[in-house]
């Protein structure tokens, strides 16, 4: 296939940072376009309908803005979304799914733990992924409220923190779950939260790598790490509010525009 002029990434707000972050060296300094759609987050609790409509407004943008490539840098709209993108667009749509495959690999109690958001948990595309893999490992499943919220905040030091996150796992450190799966791309900003209520002990997977060598298949991209792609952001949100996440999040300088409704 043809070299895409630009890859667009989309999420409900700043989670899928968490994935663009492995792609700004890894795609042959192609152009980057991001879509924080901050003025609808979260979107775990929306409408399937609600995430369709979105997740097609900000496809159709990206597309506007040169996107040869998409990416739907978030499981909730991966779930809700992504069959009817792949069918009205015609470019290459790559999307999220909780990692169970490789947690189903990775476990030795045979307990994986998935965290994740009530929209990808009711989803047809999660139930029949949970049954390629619930006869093989446990699956618990956990929703996390509040934890997107405190990534949008971005104040990831703030003693809060620790308290939601405990307040979601501690029901599973009493279980034999060994190997948590990091279903909502929101959820590897606050890895280092979620070791000191887990332990050390524990496997932690978080897709954001994979998913960016998915990209680099799909649109055969060879022999081109290292090479920087430029970047530009659009928020449905605040820009000022987007350009201060990218800056704490991913240590990143930029100057966000609004994304047209
Ligand atoms: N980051 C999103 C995900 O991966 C969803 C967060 C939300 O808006 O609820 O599911």
């Amino acid at each position: 296939m043809n070299t895409p002029a630009a890859i667009g990434f989309f999420d409900s707000g700043v989670g899928g940072l968490s994935v663009l972050r492995h792609a700004l060296d890894k795609v042959c300094a192609i152009p980057l376009v991001y879509v924080a759609d901050s003025g609808y987050a979260p979107y775990g609790d929306r409408s399937t309908d609600a995430i369709i409509a979105r997740s097609r407004h900000i496809t159709r943008f990206l597309i506007e803005q040169g996107a040869g490539a998409v990416v739907v840098a978030c499981n909730t709209a991966t779930a809700a979304a992504i069959d009817v993108l792949r069918n009205e667009f015609p470019v290459p749509i790559v999307g999220m799914e909780p990692a169970l495959k490789p947690a189903a690999a990775a476990t030795g109690s045979g307990h994986v733990a998935v965290l994740a958001t009530q929209g990808t948990f009711g989803s047809a595309r999660y139930a029949k992924l949970r049954s390629n893999h619930d006869k093989q490992v446990h699956v618990h499943e956990q929703v996390c409220p509040h934890w997107v919220e405190v990534v949008e905040q971005g104040d990831l030091n703030n003693p809060r923190v620790l308290d939601v996150i405990n307040a979601s796992l501690a029901p599973l450190t009493s279980t034999a779950v060994d190997t948590y799966v990091l279903g909502c791309t929101h959820f590897p900003f606050l890895e280092a939260s979620i070791r000191r209520v887990v332990g050390e002990q524990i496997t932690i997977i978080e897709p954001g790598t994979a998913v960016v060598e998915q990209l680099r298949r799909r649109l055969n991209l060879q022999h081109c790490e290292n090479q920087r792609s430029p970047l530009r952001a659009f928020t449905s949100g605040e820009t000022d509010r987007l350009n201060r996440q990218f800056e704490t999040l991913i240590g990143v300088a930029i100057e966000a525009d609004r994304l047209p409704d």
